[in-house]
């Protein structure tokens, strides 16, 4: 024992080796669990995959950089959950492809925005927020409302988030060019807003 204790603490290619296989284990001990746990991995109740339009927005706010100023993920203290409502849980997100949890909070919080607004203060707060909250400092988006969203992406999408386990059916894949031709940009990001957190939109 004594002997194998010098030639690893005598040799830092040995010590280097060893120290890595002990993280790694212990690494895998924490994380592998997780994949295995319900709560991280099943949608909760009344949760449904974005709507093709809803993904085509989600990809513009992604574009946008939106969550560069906005996070969609609401902490459970209390001075977020009066703000907000109802804190954010894994299964909330397991449809999200990539997670737009963000961190900066610049604007405000929009995992619940769905349904705060309707869809005229949006289109009007997007071309210019200043329009409807004077001292705002979010940029204008008035382009998004000129520029169609690109539909043959949208099916192609669909498939991809398929594999990694969001359940879209052949319908669904098969109707979504129809459903989002024509729309501009600005529908797609607003279809979005409105969709954002309305399975736990009235649990208090
Ligand atoms: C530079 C930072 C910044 C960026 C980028 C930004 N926002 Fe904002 N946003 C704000 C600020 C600040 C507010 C609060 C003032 C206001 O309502 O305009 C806000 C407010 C909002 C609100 C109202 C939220 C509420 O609960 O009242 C929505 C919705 C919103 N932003 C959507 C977006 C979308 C969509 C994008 C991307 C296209 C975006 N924002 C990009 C800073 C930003």
């Amino acid at each position: 024992m004594e002997k194998i204790q010098k030639l690893i603490e005598e040799r830092v290619g040995y010590l280097i080796v060893f120290t890595l296989i002990v993280i790694s284990f212990a690494g895998l001990v924490e994380i592998v669990p997780l994949m295995f746990q319900k709560s991280t991995t099943e949608p909760v109740a009344g949760l449904k995959p974005f709507t093709a339009l809803q993904l085509a927005g989600r990809d513009v706010y992604q574009r946008e950089g939106c969550f560069n100023c906005h996070s969609q993920m609401i902490r459970p203290f209390r001075s977020e959950t009066e703000r907000y409502g109802h804190y954010s849980v894994a299964g909330e997100s397991v449809y999200d492809h990539p997670f737009l949890w963000g961190s900066k909070r610049t604007g405000p919080d929009l995992a619940r925005v769905g349904g705060r607004y309707s869809d005229e203060w949006h289109r009007v707060h997007l071309i210019n927020p200043r329009d409807v909250v004077p001292e705002s400092n979010m940029p204008a988006f008035p382009w998004l409302a000129r520029n169609l969203v690109d539909s043959d992406s949208v099916p192609k999408h669909m498939e991809a988030l398929r594999k990694v386990g969001v359940p879209y059916s052949d319908k669904d894949i098969a109707e979504a060019k129809a459903a989002v031709d024509g729309k501009s940009e600005m529908d797609a990001v607003i279809a979005y807003l409105q969709g954002l957190g309305l399975a736990l939109k009235n649990v208090r």
